[in-house]
């Protein structure tokens, strides 16, 4: 019998690093275009200035970090037993790698896709800005870490808690980045 709350907190709590890798990107970024400033067959850019190298590489591995710690608290309060990214460190850290990366893949691919239907860098994606991290997230684990995906996203309630959770917590994250002055714009 699945645990409904349990389920839902543990898909939450697990998903983490998958969250922060984005807002840490906006630490990090700025250096490195990824699209080398080209722009894409529709004369516009490929990506455009808001994805650096920088950004993916910093935000993905502070991602990861924050994965880190987070097995460091599972198994300093013992509840590894019940949720955990995996039974080694080597699964661990390629559950980590395979979420952290693909939330910001999946933020590149959001932003190419903005900028195909017209929208500016910067410009409010609304889903476009939110489900894709998930998504691709979602993807990369599905490859690289199949059992970890299967326990925890494998299921309708694991997947529906992340895409629900993310608009109203990306909202709430950018709100409080543009506060901190970290971003222009509230969205
Ligand atoms: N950032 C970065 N590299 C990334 C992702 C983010 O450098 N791979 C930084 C950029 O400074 C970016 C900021 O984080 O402006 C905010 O990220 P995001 O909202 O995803 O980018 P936008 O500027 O809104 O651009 P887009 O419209 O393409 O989403
Ligand atoms: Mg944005």
């Amino acid at each position: 019998m699945l645990n409904i709350p349990l389920a839902i907190i543990e898909a939450f709590v697990l998903f983490i690093p998958g969250f922060i890798a984005n807002p840490a990107a906006v630490i990090t970024g700025g250096h490195f275009p990824m699209d080398g400033g080209r722009n894409f067959t529709d004369g516009k850019r490929i990506l455009g200035d808001g994805k650096t190298w920088s950004g993916y590489f910093g935000g993905s591995l502070l991602g990861v970090l924050s994965g880190l710690i987070l097995t460091g608290f599972f198994l300093l309060f013992h509840v590894a037993g019940s949720i955990s990214y995996g039974s080694t460190f080597p699964i661990i850290l390629v559950t980590l790698l395979a979420m952290s990366f693909g939330s910001l893949t999946g933020d590149v691919t959001g932003s190419f896709i903005k900028r195909r239907i017209g929208i500016q860098r910067g410009g409010k994606g609304s889903l476009l800005d939110q489900w894709p991290f998930a998504l691709v997230s979602f993807l990369f684990l599905f490859i690289f870490s199949r059992g970890f995906f299967m326990i925890y996203y494998g299921n309708i309630i694991g997947a529906l808690t992340i895409l629900l959770i993310t608009p109203p917590l990306h909202r709430a994250v950018n709100i409080i980045g543009y506060k901190m002055k970290k971003k222009d714009v509230p969205w």
